[in-house]
């Protein structure tokens, strides 16, 4: 699974060489929340103490925002969360229904912005240590594409990462990164 190659290689990477103990993240196209709760489960347990995280998360849909906003999930969208951290991160509404907890929810900023409007990148960041944008690029042309993408370089630190969806690929649009194989995925990565 990708977001274990994100724990298990890249952040493990990422944390040997970094000088200051704030992880931050961007979910670029967050859709109804899953990818960025997912990714603080994964901070809350693998960060020591010294660290902290924010993630910053986005998408163009308002509706996909206020379903994230509320944090309830049903059977489906929790399906593969092992039994252990469906206890610790989440409280059981009903037979049905499970809200994320404050300790998930509180690095989380939700915002309702679209990847391609200037005024987006003037709320954002320029400090992330990982971009994930995965099944977005699909929406977009190459020459969009290639604009996100010169974005995401400038808003990535230096050794950050890139995470797309697997059938994606930004070969064609730019040499800037260093690609890095792990596991059985290609990750995008800005040189040091
Ligand atoms: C297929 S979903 C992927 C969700 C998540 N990243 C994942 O892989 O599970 C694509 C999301 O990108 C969002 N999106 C499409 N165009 C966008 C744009 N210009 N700016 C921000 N989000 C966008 C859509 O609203 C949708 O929620």
């Amino acid at each position: 699974m990708q977001l274990q190659t994100f724990a298990e290689y890249a952040l493990k990477e990422v944390l040997s060489r970094k000088n200051n103990k704030v992880i931050k993240v961007l979910s670029a196209g967050c859709a109804s929340g899953e990818e960025p709760y997912t990714i603080s489960i994964i901070l809350n347990e693998m960060l020591d103490f010294q660290y902290s995280f924010k993630i910053d998360a986005i998408d163009i849909d308002y509706k996909m925002i206020e379903i994230a906003k509320e944090g309830i999930y049903g059977q489906y969208a929790i399906k593969d969360i092992p039994g252990e951290y469906l206890e610790r991160y989440f409280d059981k509404i009903d037979d049905e229904r499970y809200r994320i907890k404050e300790v998930v929810r509180k690095n989380v900023n939700l915002y309702n912005l679209n990847l391609i409007e200037d005024r987006t990148y003037e709320i954002l960041d320029e400090d992330y240590d990982f971009i994930f944008c995965r099944n977005v690029l699909i929406y977009f042309s190459d020459d969009i594409k290639r604009k996100l993408i010169e974005r995401f370089y400038i808003m990535l630190n230096e050794g950050g990462y890139i995470f797309l969806g697997h059938s994606e690929s930004i070969n064609r649009i730019t040499s800037a990164f260093q690609i890095v194989k792990a596991n059985d995925f290609i990750l995008y990565r800005k040189p040091l």
